[in-house]
């Protein structure tokens, strides 16, 4: 009886998880900890990110999103696409420009660098790597 609670719950979840993936209006998660897996340092940094928190204040997805298109570079964020980790570009084998070398670069350059500009958001280490 449990375990076919259990195997009914499982497939739901599958279920519920695969129309929210197929859905355009996949948000994403509310909160992640972000961490290298691929160009990692000897010592791990994960680093809080407010997911939801960023689209309440009415950013843009595609301020922080986009993909890459056919001659390698930078396509613009259309609702819908399909969207992937930032490391599955962003990483030392993919030899991208400096600033958007590794997860961490692109993720100092693109995070940072709106705190920076905006006012708003932090900008020292602690803040975001507790
Ligand atoms: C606005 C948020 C933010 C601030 C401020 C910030 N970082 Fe990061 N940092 C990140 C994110 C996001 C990543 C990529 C995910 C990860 O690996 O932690 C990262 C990655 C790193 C990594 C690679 C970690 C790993 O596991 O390989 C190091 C090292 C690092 N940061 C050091 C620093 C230092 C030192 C400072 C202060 C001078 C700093 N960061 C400030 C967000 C931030
Ligand atoms: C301020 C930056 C920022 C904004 C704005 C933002 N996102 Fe994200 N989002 C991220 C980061 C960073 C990740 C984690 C990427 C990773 O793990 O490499 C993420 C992850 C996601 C994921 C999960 C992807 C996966 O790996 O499963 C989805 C879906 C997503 N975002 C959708 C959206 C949508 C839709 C919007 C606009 C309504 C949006 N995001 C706005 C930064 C942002
Ligand atoms: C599908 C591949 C792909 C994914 C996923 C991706 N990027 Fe990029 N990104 C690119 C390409 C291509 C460029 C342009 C590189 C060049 O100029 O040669 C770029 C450039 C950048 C730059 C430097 C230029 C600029 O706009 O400031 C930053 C920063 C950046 N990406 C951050 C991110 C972050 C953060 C994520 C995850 C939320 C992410 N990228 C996800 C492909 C990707
Ligand atoms: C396009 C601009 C922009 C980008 C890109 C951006 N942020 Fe922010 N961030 C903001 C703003 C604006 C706030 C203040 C939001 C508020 O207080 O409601 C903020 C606040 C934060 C906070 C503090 C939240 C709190 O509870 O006070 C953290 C942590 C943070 N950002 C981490 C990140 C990380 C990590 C990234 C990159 C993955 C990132 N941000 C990318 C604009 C940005």
């Amino acid at each position: 009886m449990v375990k076919k609670i259990i195997v009914c719950a499982t497939a739901f979840a599958f279920l519920a998880g695969f129309a929210a993936f197929s859905s355009a209006a996949d948000k994403g998660p509310e909160t992640l900890t972000l961490q290298s897996t691929v160009d990692k340092s000897d010592k791990p940094k994960p680093a809080t990110f407010p997911h939801k928190k960023h689209q309440d204040a009415g950013l843009a997805c595609g301020e922080c999103h986009h993909g890459k298109g056919a001659d390698g570079k930078q396509a613009a964020y259309t609702d819908g696409m399909k969207i992937e980790k930032c490391e599955s570009c962003h990483n030392k084998a993919a030899g991208m420009p400096k600033e958007a070398a590794t997860f961490k670069d692109a993720a100092h350059t693109n995070c940072k660098g709106c705190h920076q500009k905006g006012g708003k958001g932090p900008t020292k280490c602690p803040e975001c790597h507790k």
